[in-house]
């Protein structure tokens, strides 16, 4: 058994991050979104893992994430030189898959569920595919399948206009090595990508055994920011453990559960958790609220911030209002002249300056 992750892609969604940087890499609790599927597969026993890669983000993802020596397992990069579809993700996959079983996981999921007992499932039952389907209030923007009572899966429709049910496919498939026979006997969709549910419902029009699993926890597509903070909170509600390894002075107030990483300084500030802030951070005159993650070597000064997500090197300051809702880029720097709003929404890219007058 091996995985795939898919780690290519436009990430239209998330502009401005992803014209500078991959999605995959954007952290929620100061980790990447990758990793959390990454340590997902390697809880199920997995060791050979694929990640498919694009021209334009692969080399940051080979750098931050390396050839799987600090995960135990081996890594192999696989180049996508174009996000034409899933299916055509597998497709280049091929060589390093083989003859192979195996996971595949779009690399901007993140999925409550082990995938142990999926696997188990899968490997039972003989299956050539498994699908995880959970519900949604909006299915029409989702690959959605039709299912009988006994979890047999009878279609499958990307982006249905007349949704047949309200259960859309999460991005974590199993597979047996006939999934590439469907992909070779599919054409592109009407966008011009070669579509996994296609592939799937080819292995239907066969009479291959396909079952759907339905999730129960919660799963985040965080490929849009509203999901990406959602993910955000989650994570730091469920597994944020506390520790103060940085400089906290006797005039700042820490509360609830806080992670301070080494090298931060934290001056005469309030900081209410669950917060994670990372390492070589200076931080003065600040309100850190609930459900905020700062990466490294941001500087805060004079900063008012809840439910937000600052990456790596950003600086703020001089904003007295409440920043909220908010996802800064790495090295965002966004300073204040004179003017007071009630709240402030924002959505900055990496590198951009933004001075409120
Ligand atoms: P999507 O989120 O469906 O596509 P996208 O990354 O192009 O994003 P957007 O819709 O915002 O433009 O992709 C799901 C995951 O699969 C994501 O991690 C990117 C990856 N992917 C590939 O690796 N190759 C591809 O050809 C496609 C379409 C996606």
């Amino acid at each position: 058994m091996k995985a795939l992750i898919l780690s290519g892609g436009k990430g239209t969604r998330l502009r401005p991050l992803t014209y500078t940087g991959a999605k995959q890499l954007v952290p929620v609790a100061n980790k990447p979104i990758l990793w959390y599927g990454l340590e997902d597969i390697i809880g199920a026993g997995i060791t050979e893992i694929g990640i498919i890669i694009s021209p334009e983000t692969g080399e940051e993802v080979k750098a931050k994430t390396g050839n799987g020596e600090k995960f135990g397992v081996n890594i192999t990069y696989i180049l996508q030189e174009k996000p034409a579809g899933l299916a055509h993700a597998v497709k280049v996959a091929q060589p390093f898959l083989g003859d192979d079983s195996f996971i595949m996981y779009l690399g901007d999921n993140i999925i409550q569920s082990e995938l142990q007992t999926f696997l188990e499932t899968f490997k039972k039952q003989d299956l050539d595919a498994l699908i995880m389907l959970r519900k949604v209030s909006n299915p029409s923007a989702f690959g959605v399948a039709k299912v009988d009572e006994n979890g047999q899966v009878l279609q499958l429709i990307e982006k249905p206009k007349n949704p047949p049910s309200n259960l859309a496919l999460v991005g974590i498939y199993f597979f047996s090595k006939t999934i590439h026979e469907a992909i070779d006997n599919i054409q592109p969709s009407a966008r011009g990508e070669l579509e996994i549910t296609d592939a799937i419902q080819k292995l239907l029009d066969w009479e291959k055994p396909v079952k759907a699993c339905t999730l129960e926890g919660w799963w985040l597509d965080t490929g849009k920011k509203d999901d990406l903070l959602e993910a955000n909170r989650i994570i730091l509600d469920t597994q944020l453990s506390p520790s103060v390894k940085g400089e906290v002075d006797e005039k700042s107030q820490i509360i609830g559960r806080v992670q301070i990483g080494t090298g931060t300084k934290v001056v005469n500030s309030s900081i209410r958790g669950p917060v994670i802030i990372g390492e070589n951070c200076y931080l003065e005159n600040c309100f850190i609220g609930p459900y905020t993650s700062i990466a490294d070597e941001v500087t805060l000064i004079e900063g008012d911030l809840e439910h937000s997500v600052v990456l790596k090197g950003a600086k703020i300051s001089g904003i007295h209002q409440r920043i909220v809702d908010s996802v800064i880029g790495q090295r965002a720097q966004l300073g204040v002249a004179n003017m007071r709003p009630k709240a402030l929404r924002f959505m900055i890219g990496d590198d951009c300056q933004v001075e409120l007058s």
